[in-house]
C-alpha cells in the first residue's frame, strides 16, 4: 500500500498491523486445513499403508505443537477467565483439551507401537497390546472430537474461507 504525502502519520502503524493479523490469520488457516488433510490421511490406513502412516503420524506430532504454540495467548486467556465465567468458553475450552490428550496420546501410542519408523531409526520396542489398544480407542476418540472442534470454530472457518475466495492479487483485505 503507497502512502501518499497527505497520508496521517498514524496510517501507516494500523496499516502495518493489520497486515500483520492478516498474515496470521491465513497463516492460521492454511495450517489448520493441512493438520485436518494430515489428520484424515493418518486415520485412513488401508489408504496410506503402514510406513506413511507412521511417518505421517510423526509429521502431525510437529504440526499440533507449533498450532498449540501459535494458540498458546488463547489457551492462557481462556483458562484464566474460566476461573469466573462458564458456559461456551468452558466446553471449548474442554473440548479442546481432550483433543489435545487425545491426540498426543494416539501419537505417543503410535510410536510407541511403531513397527517401521522406530525401527528405521534403529530404536526397536516390544510392542504391548495395551498400547496397540490406546492407540484404536484414542484414535476413535479424536476422530468424534476433530468434527466438534471444528464446528465450535465454524463462524471463523467459513468468515477467512470467504475473505480467501473474494480475494485478488494486488488488493489487500
Ligand atoms: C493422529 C495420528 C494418528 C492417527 C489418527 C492414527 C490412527 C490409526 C488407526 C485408526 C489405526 C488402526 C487401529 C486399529 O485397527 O485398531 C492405527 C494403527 C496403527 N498405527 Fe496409527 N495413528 C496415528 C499416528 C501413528 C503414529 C505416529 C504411529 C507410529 C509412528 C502409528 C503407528 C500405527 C501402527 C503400528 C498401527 C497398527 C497397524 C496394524 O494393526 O498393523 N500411528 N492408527
Amino acid at each position: 500500500m503507497n502512502a501518499g504525502p497527505t497520508t496521517a502519520a498514524t496510517d501507516f502503524p494500523a496499516t502495518a498491523s493489520r497486515r500483520r493479523i492478516l498474515a496470521r490469520t491465513r497463516l492460521d488457516f492454511w495450517l489448520d486445513a493441512l493438520l485436518l488433510v494430515a489428520y484424515t490421511l493418518a486415520y485412513s490406513l488401508g489408504f496410506t499403508g503402514i510406513a506413511t502412516h507412521e511417518w505421517l503420524g510423526i509429521g502431525l506430532g510437529a504440526l499440533l505443537l507449533v498450532h498449540l504454540t501459535l494458540h498458546w495467548d488463547w489457551v492462557i486467556r481462556t483458562t484464566r477467565k474460566l476461573l469466573r465465567r462458564g458456559g461456551r468458553d468452558r466446553f471449548v475450552w474442554l473440548v479442546n483439551l481432550l483433543l489435545l490428550l487425545s491426540m498426543t496420546l494416539c501419537i505417543a501410542s503410535g510410536i510407541l507401537i511403531s513397527e517401521v519408523a522406530l525401527p528405521e531409526l534403529g530404536i526397536t520396542l516390544r510392542a504391548s497390546s495395551f498400547w496397540r489398544q490406546m492407540h484404536g480407542t484414542t484414535a476413535t476418540l479424536t476422530l468424534i472430537l476433530v468434527p466438534i472442534h471444528a464446528a465450535l470454530d465454524w463462524r471463523w472457518i467459513v468468515g477467512v474461507a470467504r475473505r480467501f475466495a473474494a480475494w485478488r492479487p494486488g488488493r489487500s483485505r
